[in-house]
């Protein structure tokens, strides 16, 4: 088994990130990550889909923070006929909780800024009214289209466009902006994802987040809602982006609550969710609470 590549400057920065929590972190992260999924509902219901997985005797579990998500005790649920027929997607339990924390509902125009490949994008278009959703790269579009196509999502409206560039005159009631970021999330997946991580990377990206976040927040509508989200642990990428956005229009995160955009708390029934000390009601979701992937998300209320 190929060995997880971690560079030394990544390891020096999370010791002193993580400080008494640096073992339990790592040693979640080198171990295997459990499977999960989302039933498409424009495909089949819940209870088909269950009834299906129950006739082949496989064990799964319901995620107790929404009713499409599951944990399953397979190695590879893509070869299973659920998923064949796009009655399920295969996608990691944090990666579904910024649509999740979202609250997106049948009446809501949603945009996913950055969507490629679209896993986001299935659960978006099961829960809202319609979906536009953007990439500004090519190969990824074509693979966002398939998942569209795949997955039959009706809804979604797919464009290749740099979100920066929607016309202005467009607004949503919410929005996803799942960020490119340094991917360090990844690790646990992908033993390799760490081979071009560098500080400078980390930087870069803080850099790009800062303005995407500024204009995802400025296609809002009044008392329209926000997630930032990222698979990275990065403060610059994370803390650091929502801080700025409420210098730059005005906000705040925490109890005093003032400005026009205020980050609000989140709850998500069975997971663990700590007080984050840099950006009140800013999540970071450490993997050995929840056996997941280290991700971030942030809510944010344009008011
Ligand atoms: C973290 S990935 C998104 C993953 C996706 N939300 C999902 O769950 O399947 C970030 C995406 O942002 C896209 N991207 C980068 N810059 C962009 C821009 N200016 N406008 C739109 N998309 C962009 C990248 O091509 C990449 O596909």
């Amino acid at each position: 088994m190929k060995k997880t590549y971690f560079p030394q400057q990544f390891l020096d920065k999370y010791f002193a990130l993580l400080g008494e929590e640096w073992e339990k972190f790592f040693y979640t992260i080198k171990r295997k990550q459990p499977k999960s999924f989302w039933v498409n509902t424009a495909k089949a219901s819940i209870g088909e889909t269950c009834d299906s997985l129950k006739a082949k005797g496989i064990k799964f579990e319901n995620l107790k923070f929404h009713p499409n998500a599951f944990s399953i005790d397979l190695t590879e649920p893509g070869k299973l006929d659920e998923y064949t027929n796009s009655w399920i997607s295969v996608q990691e339990k944090a990666s579904m909780m910024p649509v999740v924390v979202l609250g997106v509902t049948k009446e809501d125009y949603v945009l996913d800024a950055c969507a490629a490949p679209g896993m986001k994008t299935i659960q978006l278009s099961n829960l809202a009214g319609r979906v536009l959703a953007t990439d500004v790269h090519s190969k990824r579009m074509e693979i966002l289209n398939k998942t569209i196509k795949k997955f039959g999502l009706k809804n979604v409206e797919a464009k290749r466009i740099d979100f920066r560039n929607l016309k202005r005159n467009k607004r949503f009631d919410k929005i996803l902006l799942d960020a490119p970021c340094s991917s360090e999330g990844l690790v646990r997946k992908k033993r390799e994802a760490l081979i071009d991580w560098s500080q400078n990377l980390v930087k870069r990206k803080s850099i790009e987040q800062k303005q995407f976040i500024v204009h995802a927040f400025d296609y809002l509508k009044e008392g329209g809602e926000m997630v930032y989200s990222t698979c990275t642990f990065a403060p610059e990428e994370n803390e650091e982006v929502v801080q700025y956005l409420l210098r730059e229009r005005n906000g705040s995160a925490g109890k005093e609550k003032f400005g026009r955009a205020v980050v609000v708390p989140v709850v998500l029934e069975g997971i663990k969710i700590r007080e984050n000390k840099l950006c009140a009601s800013c999540v970071r979701l450490y993997p050995q609470d929840n056996d997941t992937q280290q991700f971030f998300f942030a809510k944010i209320r344009k008011e």
